[in-house]
């Protein structure tokens, strides 16, 4: 216990990725079907205390951020807590964590303030398109006014940086780009655009129908000029800036240029299963240590971080013919 998290490829985990809930309150094609998933059994969700105990010893063990996902994270009836309790955390080196949070921004109005004095520090929204009707068809909810509401709260708090997702799609918001980038630097926030990865419910990913980085950068140059920047570390988005700056955009490309090599994720999902990848298709079960008659045991919590880290393979094979997608969908593992 103590000693980072370091995988048989010297990748060193920094950053845990939380899944608070499986449920959300929109249902975007790409991740969720109309009706919904069969829900997680609300016995199997891990408990405020459960996911502060992981973090714990997470933390211990040289995770510094902790990013909070879904489903939405802000239908957790409890993230004010959670989000005070994991920023209360520190680093063996006494430093504080970071708390970020990936969010359809439907809450945040009502609950910025309170996430804000508990310790948030960063927050991604995800925004697809800025047409009502492609919004409703998108994610089968007519509530883009009310995304649009948790954006302006977002700019408004001091949360910086702020950074704005949308999976590109073709003829869906693929002639939007421009656009959206524009929303976003009158927020003050960073547009970044996302490779469509198969990770659907419905399992209808089609490499040849995915907008690619290249496309992305393609239709962005016709607007902007666009320099490469580098120092990207871990993160999945490689970034440009537009017209010399201070403006830039991100590109998460992770089907035609993966940033395996670089990862430095692990993932835990709503019901205490760790996973190395999101195409892992092995799992490792917390709630059986948490949930012992004796209590939990941080030492056991440990192993299986460990044990975890050390079965992490070098890559997604999203690209080998042989690819399966992974039992969960996207909403049960978080992104
Ligand atoms: P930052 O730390 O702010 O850069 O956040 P992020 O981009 O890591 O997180 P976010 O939740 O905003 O995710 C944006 C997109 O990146 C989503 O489509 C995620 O599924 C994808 N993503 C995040 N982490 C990984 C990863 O480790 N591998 C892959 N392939 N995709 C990832
Ligand atoms: N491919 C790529 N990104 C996805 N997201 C959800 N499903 C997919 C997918 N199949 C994105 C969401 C959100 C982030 C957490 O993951 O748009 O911004
Ligand atoms: Fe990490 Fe897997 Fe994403 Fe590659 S696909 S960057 S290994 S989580």
């Amino acid at each position: 216990p103590g000693d980072p998290l370091v995988d048989t490829h010297g990748r060193v985990h920094r950053d845990l990725r939380i899944s608070l809930t499986d449920r959300c309150s929109l249902r975007c094609t790409y991740c969720m079907p109309e009706q919904g998933n069969e829900w997680l059994a609300k016995t199997s969700i891990l408990t405020l205390d459960e996911i502060v105990q992981i973090a714990r010893v997470a933390a211990a063990d040289g995770i510094t951020t902790f990013r909070l996902t879904g489903g939405e994270p802000l239908l957790r009836t409890d993230i004010v807590e959670v989000v005070g309790r994991l920023a209360a955390l520190r680093g063996p080196d006494g430093r504080p964590v970071q708390i970020a949070m990936t969010t359809n921004g439907i809450r945040l109005p009502e609950l910025l303030p309170a996430l804000v004095d508990a310790g948030l520090d960063r927050l991604n929204i995800s925004l697809d398109t800025l047409r009502p009707d492609r919004f409703r068809a998108l994610t089968r909810r007519d509530r883009l006014d009310d995304v649009l509401d948790g954006i302006a709260a977002a700019a408004a708090s001091g949360l910086r940086p702020l950074k704005l997702n949308a999976v590109a799609m073709r003829d869906v918001n693929d002639d939007e780009l421009v656009d959206l980038v524009e929303f976003a630097i009158a927020h003050d926030a960073e547009m970044r655009f996302i490779e469509q990865m198969p990770l659907d419910a419905g399992h209808t990913w089609d490499r040849t129908r995915m907008v690619t980085q290249e496309e992305i950068l393609g239709a962005l140059s016709r607007r902007w000029t666009l320099t490469a920047m580098p120092g990207r570390g871990g993160a999945p988005a490689a970034r440009w800036l537009l017209d010399g700056g201070p403006h830039a955009v991100g590109v998460i490309a992770s089907v035609t240029a993966p940033f395996c090599g670089d990862c430095d994720r692990l993932r835990l999902t709503a019901d205490g299963q760790l996973r190395n990848c999101l195409f892992s298709t092995t799992e490792y079960d917390l709630l059986p240590i948490l949930r012992a008659p004796a209590g939990g045991d941080d030492r056991q919590i440990d192993g299986m971080l460990r044990s975890c880290v050390c079965g992490k393979l070098p890559g997604h094979a999203i690209n080998d013919p042989a690819f399966l997608q992974p039992a969960r969908g996207m909403n049960a593992i978080g992104g």
